[in-house]
């Protein structure tokens, strides 16, 4: 897999990242990552857990890669990794994932978790060890307008995401059993540690971000399209 560092891309062989992730209880993976500050933010309280944030773009997440690569005494968190790799393209390495973390996704990842793509959502099960946790955010801004990439889909409610023509069936078939979705109060938005509080700014209002959770079961998960 392409691990970030810095300025640099490095490959990070199978082995590697068997070593990298060995010590570690919990693999939590954040997907989208963006500027990876919750990476850090997570991994900094989680030292029992390695913490990878993945984005399809590398650049955005350089500068807290690096800041993570520091040497303990300087600042470093060693249970930070980065990965350059799009949700659809899994690096194969990932695997036994006991936490996933999607925020305020937008692009192709908003519409793989909201129309929903079955396959991208059933890679990531594959991808996961039992009872996987997940935490996904969206910004429902995307709906206010529409932005394309949620095509038809109209903008959730805690109550639709659960009703049996909402996201809750299209996760499930997913192998993500969807447990509750709320909307995200100040605090609840602030405690995410995303980059993302600050620039929802003055459109921010009470009902402008839904948190939905629940649990992965890899073994309901039909293949996904990188098997
Ligand atoms: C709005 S930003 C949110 C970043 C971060 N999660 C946060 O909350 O601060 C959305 C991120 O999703 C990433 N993204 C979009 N499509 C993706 C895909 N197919 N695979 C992985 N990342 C993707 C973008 O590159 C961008 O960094």
């Amino acid at each position: 897999m392409r691990q970030v560092v810095g300025k640099r891309t490095i490959d990070l062989g199978a082995a590697a990242f068997a070593d990298l992730r060995a010590p570690y209880e919990r693999l939590i993976l954040d997907i989208g990552t963006g500027d990876g500050k919750h990476v850090l933010s997570l991994a900094r309280r989680h030292p029992e857990a390695l913490v990878v944030g993945l984005d399809a773009g590398p650049d955005a997440m350089r500068r807290t890669a690096a800041r993570a690569a520091a040497k303990p005494a300087r600042g470093g968190t060693p249970n930070a990794l980065f990965v350059w790799a799009a949700v659809e393209r899994l690096p194969p390495e990932l695997t036994e994932v006991t936490e996933v973390h999607v925020l305020m996704p937008w692009g192709s990842l908003l519409r793989a978790m909201v129309t929903p793509d079955e396959p991208v959502l059933s890679a990531v099960a594959a991808a996961c060890a039992p009872d996987a946790e997940f935490l996904v955010t969206l910004n429902l801004h995307a709906w206010r307008p529409p932005v394309v990439e949620v095509g038809e889909t109209p903008e959730p409610t805690p109550e639709s995401a659960r009703a049996d023509d909402g996201l809750a069936p299209a996760y499930a078939r997913a192998g993500w059993r969807l447990e509750s979705a709320d909307y995200l109060d100040d605090t609840g938005i602030a405690g995410l540690g995303t980059s993302w509080t600050k620039r929802l700014g003055s459109s921010r209002d009470e009902l402008g971000v839904l948190a939905l959770r629940g649990r992965i079961d890899p073994h309901r998960a039909p293949a996904g399209p990188s098997d």
